[in-house]
């Protein structure tokens, strides 16, 4: 489709169902009522490492409504192979199997379930459940562990591991003329999504489960379910028609799915299993991560040598592995680029990829490190960057299919006022308050995931289309919706999108920000099949005006198909049908990437992060009071719910800045705030002016859209624009995230 054939995508368009959300009539997981529905509370464990000797469950027993406790003891038969345990996405190791056997790997690890009547009673009961145990020792300090970090032996499916070196990075290093090295830490974040995890599982007679699960993806869930249990797909139904917020922590079949599963299942009856917030403080985070980033330059700036070495947390039983410090050999020209990315075990729960996991950790220390070069040089941190410009990716060697961050540089530059900026630190000043300003590159990788639609047009006009997809928050539902409206020539109330349905075509998770490139493919293709086989009926018809046209000559709108040249020689959609004898034409479509382009291209999505920040030197208080945010992700799909997926990127990039951080007490092995209370997101006190810029990007290779996805790079880049901010502001340089006032006072 050209831009002039699209008259709904590409304008901001509101949700379409943005009224279900605000007017409570949307469903989440925990929300389905189901008959004779039964609650269960999980228990979970104190201690850190060890073995449990005994479960005391008399006391929770006794208490009315109570109907059973499922611990290690009694959980029933399910898979024993690991690989019947491991979901689509699952990183190598023995997958989390709750109630499994005595052994405690760490905090907050599932020992129990109370099944009750009703959620009080559940809950109440929860609470008398006493565990002995065999303390073991255990270790949730990285740094304790950093010198015995190891390479992961296997690699994790889809995360490709640090690029081999190029070039002579430490001679080169050794030979330039400046230079430094440096750590950096970016601490363990979590993903605190607003919706609890809960599963709703209906049991039907007969063995049939619905679930409805707060999840990234559906079918990975079903397969998850039909797996463990040993159930046939088709006798598992997930449904996830809203999701509230999940930034990754919904890509993986979560503790609660398999507990309410396998309550079901033992007692034939309908399970609900919802998690606390405290509980869900152990589904998984961003990893706990140290670098040393070493960077080399001749005098002008032009970089000589790149080196990035992280280690990073892992769990015992699951070598979790993201993409960390391969954007240090991509972001930047350099020939001398070496990276290494080493795993160490702790008690804690296996890490869980979150909003841009490995670029927002791992970009922001190299750009804090571009940063301290150009202090170093005594040049515009965001002329060394352009200085160092990569027109190709070093890592692989490939062109990319479209890379317009130059103008990221650029309009976001112009918007900011950046050419007004004193270049020496802790010169700009208001009052009591210092002033910064920093920049930073962002960029995430764009990908094209194979994804299935189904398109249905009725003789009335009416256009269903539906994929497996999620909707997270981004605005699938709507993007969809569109999508199908242009494909046709629709209006968009004659469309409606399905989504959120394990039995609907077969999708990935929605996940690495690829769903508007990959789902909307596919309903495009599903829908231009569609128009393919009206067309074909429409030519067999007797004396029909399009025999002799080509498909390329024809359009489809305003419930008519005829030639574009020559709109009078035209059918109406439903004349067609029923000359065919048909009320309805049901087509599916598929997208997938080209594996002969994937040869020669690679696929970013670029951004170019600005911020201010004032800061109260005397009491180390960092207000962050504006930030203007370009990206160029190729074609914008909605500007309106594109917009909203920068804003909350950047709002969790002030949290990594500022505020996000897991404290663990490690003489206990426990998270100590692992609540809204103490565990401090960024609310609206801390958000003030954000300017979100798209530039033009026009990508013919990136997906059949030309879409590039926007789900992440919001985040990627911000911490870093802010701590230079800080900088500039201060003159403290702190490479400990999130920086906190503490930190800055010291420094
Ligand atoms: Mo995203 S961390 O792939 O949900």
């Amino acid at each position: 489709m050209s831009s002039a054939e699209m008259l709904h995508v590409g304008r901001p368009i509101s949700r379409v169902d943005g009224r279900l959300k605000v007017t409570g009539q949307a469903k989440y997981a925990a929300e389905y009522p189901a008959a004779d529905l039964l609650h269960g509370c999980v228990v979970s464990s104190t201690i850190a490492a060890g073995r449990i000797i005994r479960l005391h469950t008399d006391r929770a027993r006794a208490m009315p409504g109570v109907v059973e406790i499922f611990t290690h003891e009694n959980s029933g038969k399910a898979a024993r192979q690991d690989e019947d345990w491991r979901d689509d996405i699952a990183p190598p190791g023995h997958p989390l199997r709750p109630l499994h056997s005595d052994r405690i790997q760490f905090d907050g690890q599932p020992i129990a379930l109370v099944i009750a009547e009703s959620v009080e009673a559940a809950r109440d009961a929860a609470a008398l459940v006493r565990a002995e145990c065999a303390i073991e020792p255990h270790c949730t300090q990285l740094e304790a562990k950093r010198s015995q970090a190891y390479v992961p032996p296997e690699k994790r499916s889809g995360i490709p591991p640090p690029s081999d070196p190029r070039g002579e990075p430490e001679q080169a290093f050794a030979q330039a003329p400046i230079k430094f090295s440096r750590e950096y830490r970016v601490h363990a974040e979590h993903h605190n999504p607003m919706e609890m995890f809960a599963s709703t599982c209906v049991f039907e007679p007969g063995g049939k489960l619905t679930i409805y699960d707060k999840t990234q993806g559906s079918q990975n869930v079903q397969s998850y379910v039909a797996s463990v249990f040993g159930l046939k797909p088709a006798n598992v139904r997930v449904i996830n028609h809203y999701v509230g917020g999940a930034f990754g922590s919904g890509l993986r079949p979560q503790p609660q799915l398999f507990l309410a599963v396998m309550a079901s299942l033992a007692l034939k009856r309908s399970v609900r299993v919802a998690l606390t917030r405290t509980q869900m403080f152990y589904l998984g985070y961003r990893p706990d991560t140290f670098h040393t980033v070493s960077l080399a330059s001749d005098h002008q700036g032009t970089l000589l040598s790149i080196m990035h070495d992280a280690v990073a947390e892992t769990s015992q039983y699951e070598d979790y592995q993201e993409a960390l410090v391969n954007w240090s050999g991509l972001m930047y020209r350099c020939d001398n680029v070496k990276l290494s990315y080493q795993l160490a075990k702790l008690n804690k729960a296996t890490p869980c990829d979150m909003r841009a996991p490995g670029a927002a950790n791992g970009v922001t220390v190299l750009e804090c490190a571009m940063d301290e070069l150009a202090h170093e040089l005594d040049i515009d941190p965001l002329e060394l960057r352009k200085l160092n410009f990569a027109s190709m990716d070093g890592n692989t060697g490939k062109q990319f299919t479209s890379k317009a961050l130059d103008a990221c540089y650029r309009e976001g530059a112009a918007a900011f006022g950046w050419s007004g900026r004193r270049r020496e630190p802790r010169a700009m000043r208001d009052g009591h308050e210092l002033i910064g300003w920093g920049v930073s590159t962002g960029t995430w990788e764009a990908f094209l995931q194979t994804a299935s639609a189904r398109a249905r047009l009725t003789d009335d006009c009416k256009l269903e289309v539906s994929t497996a997809a999620s909707d997270i928050g981004p605005g699938t539902w709507t993007i969809l919706t569109q999508i199908g409206a242009d494909a046709l020539g629709l209006p968009l109330e004659a469309v409606s999108a399905r989504i959120g349905d394990s039995t609907l075509p077969a999708s990935p998770v929605e996940g690495g920000s690829w769903t508007a490139a990959s789902n909307g493919s596919a309903v495009q293709a599903a829908c231009e099949a569609v128009k393919h086989t009206l067309f074909k009926r429409a030519q067999r018809m007797a004396n029909s005006p399009l025999a002799d046209a080509s498909f390329e000559h024809i359009e489809v709108k305003s419930g008519g198909i005829g030639r574009k040249d020559d709109p009078r020689r035209s059918l109406s959609i439903a004349e067609v049908m029923h000359a065919a004898d048909l009320t309805e034409i049901v087509e599916d479509g598929q997208a997938s990437a080209d594996p002969e382009q994937a040869k020669r291209y690679v696929s970013y999505t670029n951004s170019a992060v600005f911020a201010e920040v004032r800061v109260d030197e005397e009491l180390g208080i960092v207000r962050v009071a504006r930030i203007v945010c370009a990206t160029a992700a190729g074609r914008i799909l909605n500007p309106k719910t594109a917009r909203s997926q920068i804003l909350g990127g950047v709002v969790m990039g002030i949290g990594m800045a500022l505020h996000e951080e897991a404290m663990i007490d490690h003489r206990l092995g426990k998270i100590m705030n692992h609540n809204f209370a103490e565990y401090h997101v960024p609310a609206h006190a801390d958000v003030d002016d954000i300017e979100v810029i798209f530039v033009d990007e026009h990508d013919d290779k990136v997906s059949p859209l030309g879409v590039k996805g926007l789900g992440e790079i919001g985040i990627v880049g911000t911490a870093a624009a802010v701590a230079n901010a800080i900088f500039h502001a201060t003159g403290k340089r702190v490479r400990d995230f999130p920086i906190t006032i503490d930190k800055l006072l010291a420094a």
